[in-house]
């Protein structure tokens, strides 16, 4: 009975977890570990029996080494995962030229399109018309968001600064088009971003001083510039704490490993003595700061966080995906990662329609000024 209970209760809090948002933002500062947090909740949600589609946004972050593949990703999807239960997850990339190619055949300009992008076409327009790489990029991520292809699109975005501009660019957009498919385009992208149901944005930190002030910071900016909504913070490379060890203090004083190694038995020579001390001040140490760390987290930024283990493994593949995978899982089973969700969404909602009535305002007004 239990045994059921066990399984059946948390996949059905993983599976609603994952279901909020139909899209899920994995952002934060450069090398954090966004691609190996958003392959973890990829796999998390396949292993809960939902269809996930993973979008990288270019060939460079090894997105498909962990999941066990040796070659790249390209603009069609194809599965690199299949869960036991029926879930799955799909891998594409979708790049501006890959989109602005697809959007132009879609639009009866198959002859031209293949020489046009080739040309570089898009370099020069996107001087002309900043924001529209990424509008080519985020809608077609709206597109498939609307077609529900998938359950859920996990989104592997880019470094913090690049990630606000990039998802601030369809607002800019708006400002600056007046009509046509551009400003359709863009109209249709920033609403989903402030449509709780549809997008939210996950930040990822480690435990440490400057990612956590770094992520701080940006999560206002997402929250303002951009009126996403934010689900849980992701602190990734954690430390687990080692039964025993808690003794010591910053810097791993006060750890006697000598008397420890006496209290289990065993002997240890002068070298093996040293080294051990070593790790111990480097562990605890380590603790002591993502303690202090996280606590600063959490009083300054009112989101739950989720918790991913350090791993030592040489490499991070599909092995230790599935590690990670288990971790977030226990995480999201544990805490209660929808905390204040309802307030947060309250505020993306508000910022969302803020936006827009000062958008129509101005609408209105150079109407006014091309009447006049
Ligand atoms: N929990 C973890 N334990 C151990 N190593 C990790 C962990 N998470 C990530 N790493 C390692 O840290 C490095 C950075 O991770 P990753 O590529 O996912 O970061 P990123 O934020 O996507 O980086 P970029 O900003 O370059 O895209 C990689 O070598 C990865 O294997
Ligand atoms: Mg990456």
């Amino acid at each position: 009975m239990t045994g059921l209970a066990d399984s059946v209760g948390p996949t059905m809090d993983r599976e609603a977890f994952c279901r909020q948002s139909r899209v899920v933002v994995v952002a934060g500062k450069g090398g954090v570990g966004k691609t190996t947090v958003a392959s973890a909740l990829a796999r998390m949600a396949a292993d809960a029996g939902l269809k996930v589609l993973v979008v990288a946004l270019d060939a460079s972050g090894g997105l498909p080494a962990l999941f066990g593949r040796t070659e790249g990703m390209s603009y069609e999807e194809e599965t690199v995962y299949e869960a036991p239960g029926g879930g799955s997850v799909q891998a594409r990339m979708i790049t501006p030229d890959d989109a602005l190619l697809e959007y132009l055949i879609d639009h009866g300009l198959k002859r031209v399109a293949k020489r046009l992008v080739a040309t570089g076409v898009l370099d020069v327009v996107a001087t002309a018309i900043p924001g529209i790489r990424e509008i080519l990029v985020l809608g077609k991520v709206k597109q498939i968001e609307r077609a529900r292809i998938a359950d859920v699109i996990v989104l592997d975005a880019p470094a913090t600064g690049h990630a606000v501009r990039f998802l601030t660019s369809a607002s800019g957009l708006l400002d600056a088009a007046r009509g046509g498919p551009l400003r359709s385009q863009a109209t249709d992208v920033v609403e989903m971003l402030h449509d709780p149901d549809r997008c939210q944005v996950i930040l990822v930190t480690l435990p440490e001083e400057t990612p956590v002030n770094e992520l701080i910071e940006t999560a206002y900016r997402f929250e303002d510039d951009v009126g996403v909504l934010l689900g849980p913070v992701v602190v990734n490379g954690c430390y687990e704490a080692w039964d025993g060890w808690s003794g010591g203090g910053a810097g791993g004083a006060g750890i006697d490993v000598g008397a420890l190694a006496e209290t289990a038995g065993e002997e240890l020579g002068a070298r093996e003595l040293k080294a051990l001390t070593a790790v111990a001040a480097f562990r605890s140490g380590r603790a002591s700061l993502q303690s202090e760390q996280l606590a600063r987290l959490s009083s300054e930024l009112p989101l739950p966080q989720l918790k991913l283990p350090y791993l030592s493994a040489p490499e991070i593949g599909p092995r230790e995906i599935g590690v990670l995978a288990s971790a977030l899982g226990e995480e999201i089973d544990a805490t209660d990662p929808v905390a204040g969700r309802g307030q947060r969404e309250a505020r993306a909602r508000e910022l969302g329609s803020q936006e827009a009535g000062t958008r129509e305002a101005g609408t209105r007004e150079a109407g006014t000024r091309e009447a006049g």
